[in-house]
């Protein structure tokens, strides 16, 4: 099983094997620089491929596998996630008791489904968040309940037709299949994210290179999509125009010696980072080393930072839950690893805020257990259950013919749509 994450700054592929308990191993992780996309979208497509091939190239080493196929991630500004809700009658496997079987199940996603999508988008995930039966509602699994109408709450996930035919071309041409496209958010949400936190109510913010990424969970499922086209990125970009160095020198600056929080006031230092320590920065083509006080570092990334937690905050704040997001915030992606972010957004939130890297998968690569691999691994754990269901199904349908598990129809419904 290999998931393939063609991020804006890197490309991460993961390799995973399933081992005899039906858990999941992790055996190969390798990485390459991206330099082909635009806030998470393909723009070069020679430059990606090249950069998806070394970076399965690398996992395949240390794997000592060969890929053929990979499940894939789809991200940026033009993914879009809107809730819609769908109502039919009960036919029933039986007409006299009404029970709802898989068939009327199929239909009130299909009705929910209808809703006007543009030309030029198509729908990338069909999520059920719950289902009414009659006046019960908040129903997970309606399947052999009785009643006479079925109503169903999706969550459904949009994309650019033109940016997901670009990314399959990318994969194909540097040889390989595309197992299935995944929302980005969405695999890393199956990484880091606790069963309990999506119950709860949480909000997801992978802090990417290029753009922010956000998911909302409410009541187990998710509830809402939304990307914010600022990351990584920009806080490096402010680094290197006011201090007046290049951006790689002040990428290096930002991983070594950046911070976003210093504390609360109350003596209590999110880091050993002090305010007075100096950084220096080598000299370029005979000018004088620089000495850059930590301090003045902090103050250049916090605001960036800062407004980009407040973009969210506007997001969520719209949403107008029925109660508080009880599961926090929980950041991933490569910026999340900035010191005192989890500090910055729990103030900004006003919630518990933690960084999320995926620790799920078993394995020995230690490389994994990183908050800027989860959508990549979190992809391993998607493609491995979609594909474990799309096997059931296989398994029922030679048993009990035409009977096929609901997931795997589903799956292969919206794959079609694709490929
Ligand atoms: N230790 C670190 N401290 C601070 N920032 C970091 C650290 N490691 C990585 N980053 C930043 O994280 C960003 C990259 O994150 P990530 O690898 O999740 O992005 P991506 O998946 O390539 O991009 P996107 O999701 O936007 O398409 C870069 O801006 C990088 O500077
Ligand atoms: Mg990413």
């Amino acid at each position: 099983m290999v998931g393939l994450d063609i991020g804006t700054t890197k490309v991460c592929a993961v390799i995973g094997e399933r081992t005899e308990t039906g858990g999941l191993e992790i055996t190969g992780v390798g990485t390459s620089p991206s330099t082909g996309l635009r806030k998470g979208v393909v723009v070069n497509i020679e430059a990606t491929l090249r950069s998806v091939g070394a970076a399965i190239e690398a996992a395949e080493m240390m794997s000592g596998r060969e890929v053929h196929s990979a499940w894939t991630g789809i991200g940026g500004s033009h993914i879009d996630g809107i809730n819609s809700r769908g109502v039919v009658a009960v036919t029933g496997k039986n007409r006299e008791t009404r029970e709802i079987g898989e068939e009327d199940i199929l239909r009130v996603l299909e009705a929910a489904r209808a809703v006007a999508i543009p030309m030029d988008r198509q729908v990338l995930e069909l999520i059920p968040q719950s289902y009414i039966v009659d006046d019960q509602k908040g129903i997970r699994d309606p399947q052999d309940m009785i009643g006479v109408r079925l109503e169903a709450e999706v969550h459904i996930i949009t994309c650019s037709v033109t940016s997901a035919q670009n990314l399959v071309k990318c994969v194909n041409r540097a040889g390989f299949r595309v197992d299935g496209l995944v929302l980005q958010s969405l695999a890393a949400g199956r990484a880091v994210l606790t069963e309990e936190e999506k119950e709860l109510g949480v909000a997801l913010v992978d802090m990417g290179g290029g753009t922010t990424d956000v998911l909302v969970y409410f009541e187990g499922a998710p509830y809402s999509t939304t990307t914010i086209p600022a990351g990584g990125t920009q806080v490096t970009s402010d680094i290197s125009i006011i201090k007046n160095i290049s951006f790689e020198t002040a990428e290096k600056i930002k991983l070594e010696a950046g911070s976003c929080w210093q504390g609360n006031g109350n003596g209590n230092p999110v880091s050993n980072v002090h305010g007075e320590e100096d950084v220096i920065v080598p000299g370029v083509g005979g000018r004088a080393p620089l000495a850059i006080p930590r301090k003045e570092i902090e103050e250049i990334i916090r605001p960036r930072l800062e407004e980009i937690f407040f973009m969210v905050k506007e997001k969520l704040d719209k949403l107008a839950f029925s109660r508080p997001l009880g599961g926090g915030v929980v950041l991933t992606g490569g910026g999340s690893q900035l010191l005192g972010a989890a500090e910055l957004a729990s103030e900004i939130f006003r919630l518990p805020a933690r960084v999320g890297a995926p620790l799920s998968a078993g394995g020995l690569v230690e490389e994994y257990r990183n908050p800027a691999y989860a959508t990549a691994v979190g992809l391993v754990l998607e493609g491995n259950e979609r594909e474990m269901a799309k096997g059931l199904e296989r398994g029922t349908r030679r048993a009990e013919k035409g009977n096929t598990p609901l997931f795997g129809r589903l799956a292969e419904w919206l794959k079609k749509e694709f490929f």
